[in-house]
This record gives structure tokens, sequence and C-alpha cells, in this order.
């Protein structure tokens, strides 16, 4: 029998909507909940502004960059975390200014901070030695920077989405000097400094590593104001709370900026300096808001020998539209429409790419499933539509956002065949 998930924040589809949802828009389909990001947004927000005596909530684009998301984001008074030129077009074509955005990126482009300076970028995050030197001729106007720091913890998660340990490509190690020298090169140059920023890791599940981050971050700007004068305006601790896919359970989110803000107001105790504390989570704004709508295609029945068999349930999808079953062995909670009382058995849920593309392993669904029913999967809202491609030539899906009155209005069309095909020229003499 299949229940439905225990009653806690992650939106869903009624039976009904998803019908109407398939029938009206087609499948794959990402769907995003205005209401729950929007309350996501805001239950963070009150978190962060509760804990700490000046503090600012960034979404960081990466997660979704779905222009109505974007904006959404910005109405709710976000500033906009976006990790490349592109990002920081979407943020723009939202509709938020680009004083109200961050720029992130272990190797900008000369261009890239033209454009971004050009914009009135709010802050630069500043990776490397190479990019101050970059940045040494450049026009700041009212753009402030912020140096990333690596603080040398572990953080458990994937390996894949681990950046704050020792051996990582992003920031400036504090013990090796980078980050002082960083510092210094800055004064030097007269660039307009003014705070620390550590990303440790993303679905952090045990915070330790992120609440020693805040305060390595926090206790290096108390020495380099002593050292070097420098008055931290801003001290950010990136991302990474994490979301339940299945059954994991993330810290609440006021325990968490609770805990964070403890650590660095240890750290700046006496030293009479009063940054705003800044975090720009991604996943956990809006991944609990998204679902993907799936039809179901094939069923087969694969013989494992001695008696064992394999059920493989094929969906019109796959790691086109969500590569994180991929990349990361990541698991979802997948629903059929109705939870009934029916008969169940363990299944696998494969997509349609020419490789295993095995996307939910032991899933439990019900005996009687067909070609043609919908299965609607969890906490999609992020890492999935900003990291779909066009593998095999699919379209990639459309974005249908439900309004608060419940409505549902597409916010991003699903790709033509004109599209997935546009960018070809074929040289003439190839043409047959
Ligand atoms: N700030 C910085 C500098 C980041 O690098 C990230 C994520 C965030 C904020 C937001 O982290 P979040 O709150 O979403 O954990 N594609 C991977 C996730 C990559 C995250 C990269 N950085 C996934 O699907 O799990």
């Amino acid at each position: 029998m299949i229940q439905a998930p225990r009653l806690d924040g992650r939106f869903r589809l009624s039976e009904i909507q998803a019908r109407e949802l398939a029938k009206d828009f087609g499948t794959p389909l990402y769907v995003i909940d205005e209401t729950a990001f929007r309350s996501r947004i805001r239950r963070y927000r009150d978190a962060l502004a509760a804990s700490y005596p000046r503090t600012e909530l960034s979404f960081a684009a990466k997660a979704n960059s779905t222009l109505a998301v974007l904006a959404i984001a910005h109405q709710e008074g976000c500033v906009l975390d976006v990790a490349s030129e592109g990002e920081l077009r979407a943020a723009l074509a939202a509709g938020a200014p680009g004083s109200t955005c961050r720029l992130h990126g272990n190797f900008k482009r000369s261009d890239e901070l033209d454009f971004a300076l050009a914009q009135g970028i709010g802050e630069i995050v500043v990776d490397s030695l190479d990019e101050i030197e970059m940045l040494a001729a450049r026009a700041f106007g009212a753009t402030r920077l912020v140096l990333r720091l690596a603080p040398a913890v572990n953080p458990v998660t994937h390996e894949k989405i681990s950046t704050g340990q020792a051996d990582t490509k992003f920031g400036l190690g504090i013990s090796s000097g980078a980050a002082e020298a960083a510092v210094r090169r800055c004064v030097e140059l007269g660039l307009p400094l003014s705070g620390y920023h550590c990303h440790v890791g993303s679905q952090l599940l045990d915070p330790e590593a992120q609440l020693l981050g805040g305060e390595t971050i926090a206790r290096f700007a108390v020495q380099m104001a002593k050292l070097h004068g420098v008055t931290p305006l801003s001290l950010n601790v990136g991302g990474g709370l994490g979301v339940r896919y299945v059954d994991e359970e993330p810290m609440e989110v006021e325990e968490y900026c609770r805990l964070v803000a403890a650590g660095v107001s240890r750290a700046l105790e006496g030293s009479g300096l009063a940054p705003t504390l800044a975090h720009e989570p991604g996943r956990a704004l809006v991944a609990e808001s998204g679902v993907t709508l799936y039809t179901v295609g094939p069923i087969k029945e694969v013989d494992l020998g001695r008696g064992a068999q394999r059920v493989y349930v094929s969906v019109d999808g796959g790691m086109s539209d969500n590569p994180r079953p991929a990349l990361y062995d990541a698991a979802y909670t997948v629903l059929p429409l109705a939870a009934g009382d029916g008969p169940t058995r363990k299944v696998t849920v494969c997509g349609r790419h020419c490789e295993a593309d095995t996307m939910f392993r032991d899933v439990e669904l019900p005996v009687d499933l067909k070609p043609g029913d919908l299965l609607q999967v969890l906490c999609t809202g992020a890492y999935a539509s900003s990291m779909a491609s066009n593998y095999n030539r699919f379209p990639r899906p459309a974005t249908v956002l439900i309004r608060p009155d419940g409505k549902p209005e597409i916010v991003q069309e699903r790709e033509t065949w004109d599209q997935v095909l546009a960018r070809e020229p074929i040289p003439e003499d190839l043409r047959t």
C-alpha cells in the first residue's frame, strides 16, 4: 500500500491538478508553487533576522534561474547570487537591478567583470589573487568586493557538492596565507574590500562545517581589521542548508540561523565590528516548492535468475531534465497520483535516454501501474530545470507556476523542435 509521505513542507499536486496540468501542458513538466516558494523565503528571512542584529538573505540563482522564480525572489527582497554572466543577465531580465546582485565564480572572465561592473553589480566575490590583479585597473562605482575564503572545514555531503575543505578550487586559503595576501593587496591597490564569504557545501544535513566556516571567517575578519585596518561590512556564510528528498531530517531553519549567528557573534565578541550577516541559500528556498510530473511508458519485468526479478518503469524524461540521480546518486520521493490501498511492489524508475538512465531506485509503486499513468517526483524545485540538457536531443521541459489563486501559468515554454536544432548551420558543401 502506498502511503502519502507524512506531512512535511514539500509541495505536491493533488490528483485533479496533476491530471489537468498534464493535459494542458504535457509532460515532463516542472511545476513550482508560488505560495510555497514565497513562504519558504519569508520563513528563512524571519529566522535570519531573528538571529542577528543586521542580516541579508540572498537567493542562489543557480538553484533555479527561471525568470519568474528570480522575479519572486527579488520581490521578496532577496539579493540574487549569480554565478555567471548568464545568471546575471537572467536576474536583470527578471527585473532585479545589478545593484541587488552578487557575482560569484572561480573564473570570471574579463568581459564578464566588465559587464557586471557596467550593470553596477552590488558585490563581486573575489575568488583568487589573479582576480584581484584583473580588478586592479577597473572603476567600481558603488560595487563592493568580498573575499571568498576557504575555511578548511570538512562538510558531510556528496564530494561533488563539497567546497569548504582545504583541497578546493574555490576561495583563498587562510592557513596558507593566501587570504591575508589578498587583503594586503586589496588595501595596497585601494580596492573597495568590504567583507568575507565562505560556502562550505550543499545539501548539508549536519551543519557542523557550516558553523565552523562562519566562525572562521569572522575570526579572520577580526584579525584583518587589527592588522590591516579593514572594517568588514558583511560576513557571508553562503548557502548549503539541506532539504528532505526522501526521509532526511534537515535542521529547522530557525535553529540553523541561530547556531550560525551564535558562532559568528562569539568570534566577533569584543572586536567592536558589526558587519551584516548574510546567507545565500538556493536549495533550501526553492527545492521543496517544486515537483516534476512524468508520464509512465513501457513497464518491463526482467528476470534476474533464481526467482529474482526487477521491474523497470520507464518515464518520459530522465537525466536530461534531472541529472542529479546520475551525478550524485540523488534519491527522491516518487508518488503515483493516488495514494491507495492496493498492492504495491518495488520498482526501478528509469528515464528514456540511451543509457541506463536509472532515475529512482526501490520505489514502491502500485502493481497495477500502467503506461499512460502519471507520477510526480517531489522536491525538484532546485537544480533540476537549471541543470537540464538536450542530451539525446530531448527538448527541455516547460515550467508552470501555480499562482497564489491556484491558477497555473506557464513561465518557461517547452523547447520546440526548431529551438532544439536552431544553432547549427550546415556548411554548404555538406548539404545534399
Ligand atoms: N553560494 C555559493 C557560493 C554556492 O556555490 C552555492 C551552491 C550556493 C550559495 C547555494 O547552495 P545551496 O543553498 O543551494 O546548497 N548541483 C548541485 C548543487 C551545487 C551547489 C553549488 N553551489 C546539486 O544538484 O546538488
